[in-house]
């Protein structure tokens, strides 16, 4: 079975072989662009590239990005632990061209590695097109040779990916792994639910335009393909498991404060796990909690996953316990990790410690007030300061 670690590194070498320059993820905090709160996305690193005010030495690249997805457009914190897929940190494998290829590669060079390295019975995919694109269409028929009900056609901005409310946008193609009838869902497209049969494992987008702040789409100066596939999904169909959180790195983490509070709660404990990446990745990049901008973003995460080891029974700190874990894990692709271990451990445990009497503080003035309430509402006053 391919653990993360090997699906991401077959992702790379692959598209190094056809003559993508890997690079680097970049930052958590996007260091061009202050429109954006963190890095959505591995195409962030590369906005400048797309719009033409910046040139590299190459014009195909290949990373497997840091991404996170909690404030700003891209907001997924209240989902987390609800669902098998959501998730505020994230790794994002992409390919990009700027200005190389368009479509006509593009497709070919996904579908082959699906197909053929990942090894993806065809007929257990299918793939959606923005309604217009007959272009995507014929390419998907003829390279593919996907009939007519694997292709499906979307008219929403489901099937237009944009970075933010500025920046470049394009047209694009999901492709979806069916995880068979034994899950309930309905295809993309189609009313109903998704749910969890229906999975989106990459999206190729054509970018094509550049928005401005009058909400205008700009050509780009070259047609230029962004794509990207969260690892976390496309490690759970190759494992053959449905949910990202029984992959092999995520059900370690899961496993973690299942062994420190000793109580089993699905939900709390997809929290727990995605949480401390988030917090973890923030810290490694200096972010401090705090009350405003990245620094409340990080406490918001570090205290959600506090409040739910409280309802677990926690009555001191744990998260920093998990840090280890997260070091064995994921410290292989990311050595600063280790060598921060300690900062970071510290840190956090610092915020859990102040968080905890904070709780305790907030919930003996609750159940005081919820006794001499009478069954009766709870006044807005009292929610402020509980709140506050
Ligand atoms: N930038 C595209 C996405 O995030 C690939 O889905």
């Amino acid at each position: 079975m391919a653990g993360l670690a090997e699906i991401r590194s077959t992702f790379l070498n692959y598209f190094k072989k056809h003559g993508h320059e890997e690079v680097k993820s970049s930052t958590l905090v996007p260091s061009n662009d202050p429109t954006l709160m963190f890095t959505n996305s591995g195409m962030v690193q590369f906005k400048n590239v797309f719009t033409g005010l910046e040139s590299r030495s190459y014009d195909k690249a290949v990373t497997s990005q840091k991404c996170l997805r909690a404030g700003g457009k891209h907001n997924d914190l209240d989902n987390v632990g609800y669902t098998s897929r959501h998730h505020t940190f994230f790794e994002m494998l992409g390919n990009f061209s700027f200005g190389n290829y368009f479509k006509e590669k593009a497709i070919p060079l996904a579908w082959d590695l699906i197909t053929k390295e990942f090894s993806l019975p065809k007929e257990r995919l299918l793939v959606t097109v923005f309604h217009t694109d007959n272009e995507a269409i014929e390419i998907w028929k003829k390279y593919a040779g996907l009939s007519d009900s694997q292709i499906i056609k979307i008219n929403t901005v489901d099937n237009f990916w944009s970075m933010g409310s500025t920046g470049p946008c394009g047209p694009c193609s999901e492709i979806f792994f069916d995880h068979g009838s034994g899950y309930e869902g309905t295809p993309p497209g189609e009313d109903g639910d998704e749910g969890d049969r229906y999975i989106e494992i990459w999206n190729l987008v054509f970018m094509q335009f550049n928005r401005d702040s009058n909400g205008k789409l700009n050509p780009l100066p070259k047609p230029s393909v962004d794509t990207g596939m969260g690892l976390e999904r496309i490690a759970a169909v190759m494992q053959g498991v449905n949910s990202n959180y029984d992959t092999d790195l995520l059900s370690n983490l899961v496993k973690s404060p299942n062994n420190l509070l000793k109580v089993n709660d699905a939900i709390s404990h997809k929290v727990i796990a995605d949480h401390i990446r988030s917090v973890v990745f923030l810290l490694l990049e200096g972010i401090l909690p705090s009350n405003e901008g990245r620094g409340y973003v990080l406490r918001r995460i570090l205290r959600r996953a506090v409040r739910h080891g409280y309802k677990l029974g926690a009555r001191s700190p744990f998260m920093s316990k998990l840090v280890d874990c997260l070091v064995k894990e994921m410290g292989e692709a990311y050595p600063q990790l280790a060598q921060s271990k300690k900062l970071i451990e510290d840190a956090i445990h610092q915020e859990e410690k102040k968080f905890f009497s904070t709780l305790e503080t907030g919930i003996s003035i609750l159940n005081k007030e919820i006794l001499e309430l009478n069954n009766k509402l709870i006044p807005g006053d009292l929610a402020f300061k509980l709140h506050d």
